[in-house]
């Protein structure tokens, strides 16, 4: 038959399939989640997150390691404090349990670059992730306080702050922060692109950060609005963000794609918590095969364009593009 393209073609041979790839991935671009908690000698798994533990800092250093070891050489810190109060007081504390485990990693493991997640919803009583004023979260008094975190976290060695509270104006108030602070050096990398999303209900089941009446709605975003997910980055960017970052990461590709469009920074995307349920739960009862979706849920985030990865299968990762299954 007479067929002169024929799509097939470059198909045919494994080596031809990876020398005309498209999407290559690479260790250096993933990011791993690590929740530090209390006291001593702890390592207890997260009964919703099979595989994945809180650590106290005395027993961080096993994962941080590990992690190194497989290849992944950026992670992101959660703190969960035992006390919390109104103002989420534990997040700016100097000994808080977050900035306890940076100073501690920078110490033990300066190979590692340490991002630290800016948000009070961890360290308020109502786990909201501001400060509350009635039943709703006030917006310009909580940036003061995010202020104060990110600066605390700047010092106890924070590489780049995270902020993931959605409130406006909070990327401008973070960048002022820093720099009078003297860490115009600190990357901001904002969540721009944050959905009030179900998919981040183990996080809060681990992190203990639901909110007590309520919900995310008056802050996060409404996940059927694109125009408004662009607005969100856009602005983030004019306000001095170094990176944004659209969350979650599997069901939000498109959006992944336009503000990788739009936008002249690097983009991340965070693969959460119920993304990591999801596989767990179905690749433990048999229905599918737990590293070839890990794969390829990891290819259709670089695909639609992100940067930076942000995943609890980083290790596991690491390891797939070192063995060549994807990457
Ligand atoms: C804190 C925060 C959350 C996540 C990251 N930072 C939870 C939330 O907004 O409720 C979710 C991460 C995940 O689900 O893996 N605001």
């Amino acid at each position: 038959m007479e067929l002169p393209v024929r799509p097939r073609r470059l198909r045919t041979t494994p080596l031809l399939r990876k020398m005309v790839r498209e999407t290559r991935m690479d260790a250096s671009s993933l990011v791993y989640p690590v929740f530090v908690t209390e006291g001593k000698n702890k390592k207890e798994e997260i009964h919703s997150m099979p595989g994945q533990y809180r650590y106290s800092t005395d027993r961080m250093g096993e994962i941080l390691q590990e992690l190194i070891q497989a290849g992944v050489s950026a992670v992101m810190f959660f703190g969960i404090p035992q006390h919390k109060d109104e103002t989420g007081s534990g997040a700016y504390a100097q000994d808080g349990i977050v900035q306890r485990a940076l100073f501690k990693a920078k110490q033990d493991f300066p190979q590692l670059y340490l991002i630290a997640d800016l948000c009070m919803c961890e360290y308020t009583s109502h786990g909201h992730c501001g400060i509350l004023c009635g039943q709703s979260v006030d917006n310009d008094r909580t940036l003061g306080y995010l202020e104060k975190i990110a600066v605390s976290q700047a010092q106890a060695g924070a590489d780049m702050i995270a902020p993931s509270d959605m409130m406006d104006g909070r990327v401008k108030a973070i960048r002022g922060a820093l720099d009078i602070h003297g860490f115009q050096n600190v990357p901001v990398m904002a969540y721009s692109v944050k959905f009030a999303s179900s998919f981040y209900g183990p996080f809060r089941e681990a992190a203990g950060s639901a909110p007590a009446c309520g919900d995310r709605k008056t802050y996060q975003m409404d996940y059927h609005n694109r125009l408004e997910a662009l607005r969100e980055a856009a602005l983030d960017v004019e306000e001095g963000a170094d990176i944004v970052m659209v969350k979650p990461a599997m069901a939000y590709g498109d959006l992944i794609r336009e503000i990788r469009q739009q936008v002249r920074v690097p983009v991340a995307a965070y693969s959460v918590s119920g993304e990591y349920a999801m596989v767990k739960a179905a690749s433990a009862a048999g229905y599918l095969d737990e590293r070839s979706i890990v794969c390829e849920m990891a290819a259709s985030a670089y695909r639609a364009g992100t940067d930076i990865y942000i995943t609890y299968f980083a290790r596991e990762l690491a390891g797939y593009m070192k063995e060549g299954i994807i990457g």
